[in-house]
């Protein structure tokens, strides 16, 4: 996609002097920056009023970054609305949950099918595509910014009307989805659709009466602001047909289907903020989401050189740790690294957000002295671009099931849908084991393992799908609150888990929730290890299932908490509970003996180890997340550092310390 490492980020020159912008170069250019992400906010400037168009500014900053050669991301400026525009057409704005009206102020809060917002930002990006599309330097074209949120207006409901219709042709087909018979909600006519924000079937905790309802108004909202991010790309093709076009997405952010988004971007590129306390592997698992949405690698389109200011313990990144959390970025498929930002505003809610130039406005300061180690690093890296990561264990990810899920109220208020696909990937991370995050689209027969947790709403075909990779020879883990309801949740009927009861050989009767404090004893049989279930407690019939683990305690003593199922050439692996880590590598060490998966074993210390390849070579990144030094696996000792040039000599390995090793991919051909 790009012939180097895009190394640079969001600068706002046009919030500072014009006389300090070569300044900026200069300290820039020793850091081995080589790109900008510019214009991201710039609507109110570029058009000052209805009829009236400025360009001067920009043309300035564009020129400049021409002459220094950067990669310039440029954004579209369609993010924040300028005032002019709310003044005269106030209902641009959203409405939100409670019902409200919003006013000017903030950014990312125009209605999305707001005929007058797309209209004016229709005609912004027409100019910009047309004044600035010949520039060679113009290296990605970056849409608006961060779409997020929803908008319950009247025009979302009459555009929600449109697409309901589109969708069930018939308001006794809507009935039916959306189970209106409960409660006596029945609707005579599509007018009588109403959003369902708090004022109508919202209940307020995230949870709704109508589950079915608010699931269409989730893929609704995803689809309306996929339409205005399509809006812009289009235009921009008319006048530019070979740049890519992106826009930055949030990690595992819940409003929008990413994998539906991502057919529709050239490059997946993403914001990646982790708090002083994320865990590491939370953090490979988003990066891995965000390649699997194409299976491609993608843009690091933000991170803070250090600190941030919207979370509520700003920590600084410690020494080395932005470096080895930038190599982490790009083991799991980053081809870029870049910055928000590369000046420290001077006002407004961001002063205190972190950059490459930070407010003493010098270059000699321990956050620029490692931007700029960084930059210098990866300037020998291009041939690492494009690399893949290749996996042999994929884990089943899903916007509708996201959504099912929480919607959904009972069995308990514990099962958040982002911590359960974290609690299994997990496993596989300590282990340094590669995982594809996949679509329920994708094709499974690639995978030794697929994990498909928590898979509660099933779609058309993924039962058949699901059935012949088995029955090739896949391995299957899937949980508690698998196949249970339909795409509109309601109950597929005859016993949990619907679809799947015949590959898990088995059929669930209740589902017990177990409280923070609460949990029932699980002894697994193979080697007597005793452990915890917590969350839920399915209570499970074996019908061709064999079990591999029995609950310990309370009226359900004795019956399978997991089983395992021979389903022609491969089996399904169900777990009815939630396990503590213990219990959980215990059946899932079984079921990798059971592949040609490799488990380092000298690694499940916080010593993360990636592998990226082509062709020709394989890229290994070594990243010590321990907190303290670890020993480094003997293999490495004594090889060369390519990102230091030297070898390797002692057997440790500092907190943070990050190394590269480079070989030929002797694997193919072979
Ligand atoms: C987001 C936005 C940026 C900036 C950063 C701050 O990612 O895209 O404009 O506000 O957050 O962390
Ligand atoms: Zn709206």
């Amino acid at each position: 996609m790009f012939n180097r490492i895009l190394y640079g980020g969001d600068y706002n020159p046009n919030q500072w002097p014009k006389e300090t912008w070569t300044d900026d170069m200069l300290a820039f250019k020793k850091a081995g920056i080589n790109s900008a992400t510019i214009n991201v906010f710039s609507w109110s400037k570029l058009q000052p009023s209805e009829n009236e168009y400025d360009f001067t500014e920009l043309d300035d900053i564009i020129n400049m970054l021409t002459k220094e050669k950067y990669g310039i991301v440029l954004a579209t400026a369609t993010a924040a609305m300028p005032g002019w525009l709310y003044k005269r057409y106030p209902e641009i704005g959203r409405v939100d949950y409670e019902g409200r009206q919003h006013r000017f102020g903030e950014r990312h809060n125009f209605c999305p099918n707001s005929l007058i917002y797309q209209k004016y930002a229709s005609r912004l990006v027409e100019e910009i595509a047309k004044r600035y599309s010949d520039n060679k330097q113009v290296t990605c074209w970056h849409i608006n910014n961060e779409y997020g949120g929803t908008c319950y207006c009247d025009k979302c409901e009459k555009a929600f009307r449109v697409w309901v219709k589109d969708k069930y042709r018939t308001i006794e087909a809507v009935n039916k989805a959306w189970n209106t018979e409960f409660w006596g909600h029945t609707l005579y006519d599509f007018d009588d659709i109403v959003v369902p924000n708090l004022l109508g079937d919202g209940l307020g905790d995230g949870r709704t009466a109508f589950a079915g309802l608010s699931l269409d108004y989730k893929r609704f909202n995803s689809d309306s602001l996929l339409n205005c991010f399509k809006m812009e790309r289009d235009i921009i093709r008319k006048y530019d047909q070979d740049t890519p076009v992106t826009t930055n997405l949030m990690g595992t952010y819940k409003e929008l289907d990413y994998f539906k988004w991502a057919k529709e971007m050239d490059i997946v590129s993403w914001d990646n903020y982790p708090s002083y306390n994320t865990p590491w592997s939370y953090v490979a698992f988003c990066h891995d989401l965000m390649r699997g949405l194409k299976q491609q690698p993608f843009m690091l389109m933000e991170q803070t050189p250090s600190q941030q200011n919207w979370q509520p313990y700003n920590s600084l990144k410690r020494p080395g740790q932005m470096r080895a959390q930038s190599y982490q970025t790009i083991a799991h498929g980053g081809d870029t690294i870049q910055f928000f930002q590369l000046k420290r505003s001077v006002g407004a809610c961001e002063k205190f957000h972190g950059a490459v130039l930070e407010h003493a406005n010098t270059t000699e300061t321990r956050v620029f002295r490692e931007v700029s180690q960084l930059g210098h690093e990866l300037e020998k890296l291009d041939g690492l671009i494009g690399s893949q990561n290749k996996s042999q264990v994929a884990l089943i990810f899903d916007w509708d099931n996201y959504w099912a899920l929480e919607f959904t109220s009972g069995p308990s208020i514990d099962l958040r849908y982002v911590d359960q696909m974290h609690h299994y990937y997990r496993y596989f991370y300590d282990r340094n084991i590669s995982v594809d995050i996949i679509s329920t689209e994708a094709d499974l027969s690639l995978y030794d393992i697929v994990l498909a947790p928590v898979l509660y709403l099933f779609k058309d075909g993924m039962t058949e799908s699901l059935e012949s990779y088995v029955a090739k020879g896949g391995k299957l883990v899937t949980t508690y609150m698998s196949g249970i309801v339909d795409q509109s949740d309601n109950v597929i009927l005859g016993g949990y888990p619907g679809p799947l009861k015949e590959l898990a050989g088995i059929w669930v009767e209740e589902i017990d929730a177990l409280a923070p404090s609460q949990f029932n004893l699980i002894k697994e049989k193979s080697h007597g290890t005793i452990g915890k279930g917590t969350i839920v407690a399915d209570i499970i019939h074996l019908e061709t299932a064999q079990s591999l683990a029995d609950y310990q305690t309370d009226f359900y003593a004795g019956s399978p908490a997991v089983t395992k199922n021979d389903y022609e050439e491969g089996s399904v692996y169900y777990i009815g509970s939630q396990l503590d880590d213990d219990l959980l590598s215990r059946i899932f060490d079984c079921l990798v003996a059971e592949t040609s998966i490799t488990k380092d074993k000298s690694t499940a210390n916080g010593l993360e180890i990636t592998t990226r390849e082509t062709d020709k070579k394989r890229y290994t990144l070594v990243m010590n997340f321990a907190g303290e030094p670890v020993g480094l696996p003997e293999r490495f000792v004594g090889k060369k550092d390519q990102l230091t040039d030297k070898a390797i000599t002692t057997p440790k390995i500092e907190h943070f310390g990050t190394y590269l090793f480079v070989e030929e991919n002797k694997s193919l051909g072979s």
